[in-house]
């Protein structure tokens, strides 16, 4: 394929003039930039252009435009030009996967845990898948042929959906944070043990990771060396979320309160480190978060309570993250990707499916505690 990338806007995302230069915005993500004043006549033209509905892909002034906010989830990489020439494809598996009517089903399949019961424990997910997976393919589908599918788009397409359908649910996640700020106020101690339990979700995710790496490292070998790097990146972790716990609980390990969202979001993650690169990547995107406030919510309401130094280690976490744009690390794998097949494309859409439902249900059920 051709390196360059051209973009289009979701269609959530909006640009508009603001006094010292512009706004983009979508659902999940509010950015100014200023402009400076010699370059404002020019970029208010390309903001019109843009608006009037013109030709986008066509217009180097409107992709330069584009480009800048290319490291933002705001918008679509439409699909490359192939190279002439032999065309390598990428074709992942996963029958387990495709053969579920739906997340619940998947789980099913996957879930290892004896004391886990899915029926039970996602009474709350639908029947059956809800994406629309034909639509996520003709939106990556290369057109010159027919059958082969750009990954970047493909990963573009399915990053609008998930945070769609995350600040759909974002209702539960805010009610969560109002309630135990309230609780913190009402009964600190129990805010305490809520808060570990919080804390806790997030010392798995941490603690798991390299069971999650490992094997994407050892099955995905054409994005290998791009986990290698991330995976330094994430080590020990989970020290920076046990620092925070510790000084909420002196629980041992062993007893920490795992909800079924997070263990099997961890096997879900698990399963396409050995099946779909393209799938892991937007995997790895949604546990990486989407956007980055100033500091952790969560950190902010500990800060505030009579053991404030139990924020210091999910914040430092976080600024990690923060600083290193993490969300958008996968990036980097999906680009070493060759066209996929439409099987592929249909795996990754699936995975990220039931990866946001499991990430959502979380607040869901820490909820339930309080
Ligand atoms: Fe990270």
């Amino acid at each position: 394929m051709i390196d360059e990338i051209t973009y289009i806007p979701y269609e959530q995302t909006v640009f508009s003039a603001t006094q010292t230069g512009i706004n983009v915005s979508s659902p999940w993500l509010s950015l100014d930039v200023d402009v400076e004043d010699t370059r404002k006549a020019v970029i208010m033209q390309v903001l019109d252009r843009i608006a009037s509905g013109a030709e986008l892909i066509s217009d180097g002034e409107i992709q330069e435009f584009l480009a800048f906010f290319a490291g933002y989830p705001v918008l679509h990489a439409t699909p490359r030009v192939l190279a002439p020439g032999r065309t390598i494809t990428y074709s992942s598996d996963a029958g387990e996967l495709l053969r579920s009517d739906g997340p619940r089903q998947f789980l099913e399949v996957l879930n290892p845990f004896p004391d886990i019961d899915i029926a039970d424990a996602f009474s709350y997910f639908p029947d059956t898948w809800e994406w629309d997976v034909d639509e996520i393919a003709s939106e990556s589908r290369i057109a010159a042929a027919e059958m082969l599918f750009d990954p970047i788009s493909a990963y573009t397409a399915i990053r609008a959906r998930r945070l769609q359908f995350q600040i759909e649910q974002s209702g539960i996640a805010h009610t969560l944070l109002r309630n135990i700020e309230a609780l913190r106020e009402r009964d600190e101690p129990r805010f305490f043990k809520i808060l570990a339990i919080l804390l806790s979700q997030q010392f798995y995710v941490t603690r798991e990771c390299g069971s999650c790496l490992g094997p994407a490292i050892e099955h995905l070998p054409l994005i290998s060396d791009q986990i290698r790097a991330y995976a330094d990146e994430e080590i020990h972790h989970d020290r920076l979320i046990l620092k925070s716990i510790r000084e909420l609980t002196d629980q041992p390990e062993a007893e920490f309160a795992f909800t079924p969202e997070i263990r099997l979001e961890i096997e879900v993650i698990k399963y396409a480190a050995k099946t779909c690169a393209l799938g892991f990547s937007a995997l790895v995107s949604i546990m990486e978060g989407t956007v980055y406030p100033d500091s952790d919510p969560v950190g902010d309401i500990l800060k505030k309570s009579s053991k404030p130094s139990a924020h210091i280690g999910v914040e430092a976490h976080f600024q990690i993250n923060k600083r290193g744009n993490h969300t958008a690390i996968p990036e980097t794998f999906v680009k070493k990707l060759p066209p996929v097949t439409e099987r592929t494309v249909a795996i990754a859409a699936r995975l990220a499916e039931v990866t946001i439902r499991l990430d959502s249900g979380l607040a869901r059920t820490v909820l339930k505690h309080l």
